[in-house]
């Protein structure tokens, strides 16, 4: 079973996030999502419109999603992928080349990220309609 892992905030989930998490499982047999705590999320300075609950409820209804475990901090990668047998780690290419570091313990894969959306500007929106 070859397993694949990536990592991000999926807040307001939207079709750029399922694209990518479509094609991340197509890499392999099994997906992990490292879903950002809201923690994390705060160390960061970003603040997710929807708490890591609801992120991980809405996650857990995609069927091309198998497992899903919290990232805590930065630094957990390479324990991650040595813990959970990983073979490849996949990022949107908005990361490209920022997680080669990987690369001696698993295949390292920058998908093309989806045009024309994300969580910021879907949160605009909804900011400059609601007032
Ligand atoms: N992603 C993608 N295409 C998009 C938006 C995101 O492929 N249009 C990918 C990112 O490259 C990342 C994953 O989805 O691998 C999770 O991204 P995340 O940062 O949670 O989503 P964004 O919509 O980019 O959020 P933000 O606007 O807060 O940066």
């Amino acid at each position: 079973m070859i397993k694949v892992i990536t990592y991000g905030t999926f807040d307001t989930l939207h079709y750029g996030h399922i694209l990518l998490l479509q094609r991340a499982r197509a890499l392999g047999d099994h997906l992990t999502v490292a879903l950002s705590s809201d923690d994390f999320n705060a160390t960061k300075g970003k603040a997710s419109h929807f708490d890591y609950a609801t992120r991980y409820a809405l996650l857990t209804e995609l069927r091309c999603v198998n497992m899903i475990i919290p990232e805590d901090t930065w630094e957990q990668k390479r324990h991650d992928v040595a813990a959970h047998s990983i073979d490849v780690f996949t990022m949107g290419s908005d990361w490209d080349g920022r997680f080669d570091f990987l690369s001696d313990l698993c295949r390292v894969v920058y998908l093309p990220r989806t045009p024309r959306i994300s969580s910021t500007a879907i949160k605009h929106i909804h900011t400059t309609q609601t007032g």
